[in-house]
Order: C-alpha cells, then sequence, then structure tokens
C-alpha cells in the first residue's frame, strides 16, 4: 500500500486536502502519495513565518547553529535511506544520490560555522573632522521571510540550499519542493523538527505549481530563491520586480580543450572527465557538459577518446551501484532531447554515439558539427547529449563560450596559468574551473549566474548575504 506523507507547518506535521502521486520515473511505479496543503494552511504558515521573524532574528547564534549541526549529523546517519528516496522520486543513479547527502551534510555544516562565524564590520569615521569621536559598526540583518523554490534535480541539495542559508541567518523560510521530488525535502523536514527551532521558522509546503503566483506576490515573503528554468524565473521577477529574488537557472556549461592540454595522459583525464560529467544524473544538472569546445590541434585525439568512454556509461536500473545514467525525471523530458536531437540531425549534425531513447532513458549522446541555429546549440538540454566543436586557438574557443545567451560555469582544460586568469577576465559566466569540467562545485563556493543564467549568488555565505541587508550603527560622543 502507498503511504501518505504529510506536509510541514510551521514545524508540524499536517495533511491537507486531496494528495498527488510522486512516481519512480525508471519504472513508474508510485512511490508516494502525498498531502497538499489548503489555502488556509498555506496561510497559517506564512503568517507564522511573519509573525516570528523577529524573534527568529535576534536568536543566538548558538541556537541556529546547534539546530544546524544536528541536521548535518542526522542527514550524515541516515544516508543511505534518503540517498534510496532520491533514486526513487528523481531516477539520479544511486551512486550519484549517496554524493548528494553527502553534499547536503557539507551545507548544513558550513551553515552552522558560518553561523557562529559572521560577525559584521567595524569603521572608523574620525577620518574627516565632522566624524571626530565617531565610530560604525556594520551587521547584517534578515530583509525578512524567505520563500524558497527548488527543483527536481537535486531534490535534496539544492533544498539544503534555501534552508540551510536562512536558519544561520534568522530568516524564516516557506519551502516548496518540485512536484516530481518533494520527499526528500519532507525527510529533511523530520530532521528540522527534531531541532529546537522556533515554531514558524520553517515549514514544507508542496504548494502546486498553479497555486504559486499568489503565494510569489505574497508581501510577508520579501525574499524569494528560485532554482529551475530561466522562463519560470523570469516570470517570478516580473511579477515581483520590487523583491529580492535570488534566480539560479539554466547553463548550456562549456569544457574547453586548449592546444597546451595535449599529452596523451591531459586528453585521457579531459575525456574521462567530459565523458562522466556530460552524462552524471542524466545531465540533469545546470552545469552538466554541453558543450566540448575543442583546439583543432588536440580535436581529433580528444573525440577518439570521448566517445568510447561515453559509450562505456552504463545506463540501466539506478539502484543499481554500477549504473552511471539512469531514467530522465520522466518520458516527456526524454522525448523533448529526442526531439533536439533529432531536430540537429536532421540540420546536418553527425551523431557520434547514443541518440536513442527507451522510455524515460536517452542513451548517452554524442554530436558533432552541430549548427549554430539548432535548439541544441541555443538552448539548455538537460539531458545526456553533448556537441563537440573544432576551433583554431583560444580567441575562438573564448568567443564560443561567449556566443551564448547563458554563462554559469566554463571549463578550462590549460596549464598555462596566464590563459587561466585570462579565462577568468574574459569568460562571461559564475565561475571558472580551471583542469576540469565545468560541473565542478563546492558548496560553500559562491555558485550562480552571468547574462540569463541567473541573479545573486547561492554557496552558504553567499546567500546568506543575499538574506540579508547591511545596517550601520553610527556611535558618536567617543574617545577614540
Ligand atoms: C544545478 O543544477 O544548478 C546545481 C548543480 C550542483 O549543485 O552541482
Amino acid at each position: 500500500m502507498t503511504t501518505t506523507h504529510a506536509f510541514w507547518l510551521a514545524g508540524r506535521q499536517a495533511t491537507g486536502e486531496g494528495t498527488f502521486e510522486v512516481h519512480h520515473p525508471w519504472d513508474g511505479t508510485v512511490v508516494a502519495e502525498v498531502s497538499v496543503p489548503t489555502e488556509a494552511q498555506v496561510e497559517e504558515a506564512v503568517a507564522a513565518a511573519a509573525a516570528v521573524a523577529g524573534e527568529f532574528a535576534a536568536t543566538p547564534a548558538h541556537v541556529r547553529a546547534t539546530a544546524l549541526d544536528h541536521v548535518s549529523k542526522r542527514l550524515a546517519e541516515r544516508t543511505e535511506e534518503i540517498a534510496r528516496l532520491i533514486t526513487a522520486e528523481n531516477g539520479k543513479p544511486i551512486k550519484w544520490a549517496r554524493g548528494e547527502v553527502g553534499r547536503a551534510v557539507s551545507v548544513f555544516r558550513w551553515a552552522a560555522e558560518e553561523a557562529r562565524r559572521t560577525n559584521g564590520e567595524t569603521q572608523r569615521l574620525d577620518t574627516d573632522a565632522g566624524g571626530t569621536g565617531r565610530f560604525a559598526i556594520t551587521r547584517r540583518f534578515p530583509r525578512g521571510a524567505v520563500l524558497g523554490i527548488a527543483p527536481f534535480n537535486f531534490p535534496l541539495n539544492l533544498v539544503a540550499h534555501k534552508v540551510a542559508p536562512a536558519i544561520a541567518v534568522g530568516a524564516p523560510i516557506i519551502l516548496k519542493p518540485a512536484p516530481a521530488t518533494p520527499l526528500s525535502a519532507l525527510v529533511l523536514g523530520e530532521i528540522l523538527a527534531e531541532t529546537d527551532l522556533p515554531a514558524g521558522s520553517w515549514s514544507v509546503l508542496p504548494v502546486p505549481n498553479d497555486r504559486m503566483p499568489a503565494l510569489v506576490k505574497d508581501e510577508r515573503l520579501p525574499v524569494i530563491s528560485f532554482t529551475g528554468s530561466d522562463k519560470v524565473g523570469y516570470q517570478i521577477l516580473d511579477s515581483v520586480p520590487r523583491k529580492h529574488c535570488t534566480l539560479e537557472l539554466g547553463g548550456n556549461a562549456a569544457a574547453v580543450v586548449l592546444a597546451d592540454w595535449s599529452s596523451e595522459q591531459d586528453l585521457e583525464w579531459a575525456a574521462t572527465r567530459i565523458a562522466t560529467f556530460a552524462n552524471y544524473q542524466g545531465g540533469q544538472s545546470c552545469i552538466s557538459v554541453q558543450r566540448v569546445v575543442a583546439d583543432a590541434s588536440v580535436y581529433d585525439r580528444l573525440v577518439e577518446k570521448v566517445v568510447p568512454r561515453v559509450g562505456a556509461q552504463v545506463t540501466g536500473d539506478p539502484s543499481d551501484d554500477s549504473v552511471d545514467v539512469g531514467p530522465l525525471v520522466n518520458e516527456d523530458a526524454a522525448k523533448r532531447v529526442e526531439s533536439w536531437v533529432d531536430e540537429a540531425v536532421a540540420a546536418g549534425a553527425r551523431l557520434l554515439a547514443g541518440g536513442k531513447r527507451e522510455g524515460a532513458t536517452y542513451a548517452p549522446t554524442v554530436l558533432a558539427d552541430v549548427p549554430a541555429d539548432v535548439t541544441l546549440s541555443c538552448e539548455e538540454v538537460f539531458g545526456p547529449v553533448l556537441t563537440l566543436a573544432r576551433v583554431d586557438g583560444t580567441d575562438a574557443a573564448f568567443a564560443a563560450v561567449n556566443d551564448s545567451k547563458y554563462g554559469l560555469q566554463a571549463g578550462i582544460f590549460t596549464h598555462d596559468v596566464r590563459t587561466a586568469f585570462r579565462a577568468h577576465r574574459e569568460l562571461e559566466v559564475g565561475g571558472v574551473i580551471v583542469g576540469d569540467v565545468p560541473s565542478y562545485r563546492a558548496d560553500q563556493m559562491p555558485y550562480g549566474g552571468a547574462k540569463q543564467s541567473g541573479v545573486g549568488r547561492e554557496g552558504v555565505r553567499y546567500a546568506m548575504e543575499d538574506y540579508t541587508y547591511e545596517r550601520v550603527l553610527v556611535l558618536t560622543g567617543l574617545d577614540l
């Protein structure tokens, strides 16, 4: 029998009216039913968040840090169970799901550390005659309650990136998980309920997407942290231009292999990393490798190494330890990827591997000579598809990276530190990874995009800055 999962309303479990089903992307079985909050329950959660905002902001750091440490510890203890849940709701291979839980453990640990460390700044004001005897202290205070809207591709860790910084700064949060993958967020609720955080400081509400516009516009939630598609992200921003919005949107990340990255060992490393990170989680990461841009002097040797490595990716049941690539989140997603690949091939692209769909699974795919105007070249594929382009020299390689409406991260394979600094200066992205693929992310790093990849930054300390604003205290009449 399928169990019905309650949600979390102002720190306590509740059920609403009606349920929706969560399906396993691999075999379509119903994994769970989740209760849907009523309008009145959503109102209760928002009112509770607004009411507790002042008290929560004033909570001693040790209370928030202890709660965050507790969550980190409990996630670590429950790793296997939660990883299996991620696999069941998302279809992510179990080895990647375990990695995701490990990352969430570290996000909460970092948040605990930052909560203890955050101090503010001091400034002397007696640098001009008018400031004699005056001194400033600047501290950051929460902007107010946060509405966190999470995507399906990292159902635990991208939830963690919204919840942990909010608790660290003392900002109440209403978390809305993705409809396809609410279960890990609900387990996180179970763990949060074991802490002493004030009632009202957190809720996990699986509100249906069509009811979100009202919540987005609610003035009691002045901060919105959204991760998802650029289309929805910009709809949110346009509907509430006066709110403080952080948008983590799409990308079509490039891995650039330059002429100096040319030994056998160099190319083997690049090819292995590219083949793995074009396909991890079925390519459903905003920083999975979508484009390879390689210098003509190394292109053929690189392609010879990439194609068999992509072909060797093991597809299948994501609960199997040996599987690299599971299903996409649902069959419609796989059909969309199929249609984009078919469009590129019809327009003249050469298929070097993959190109086949079976239900929700799309085979790891490599294409060369993809025309610049097809959907695959312009949009985020969010599937296990890699395009290869040959360029002459670093100028052309960097121009190719920047020739995109997106700018999340780029990976540059070079040994030359001057080229690394040049990439850092010239590439219109939120992060440049040297000697590895663009998919590298440490959770404490600032993470976010340039251009249409988003606004603002996550990464624990950076999200804490986003959720707060500076307030200066000027002391006068001092004997300094
Ligand atoms: C994303 O898809 O934007 C998140 C990638 C990550 O956290 O590794």
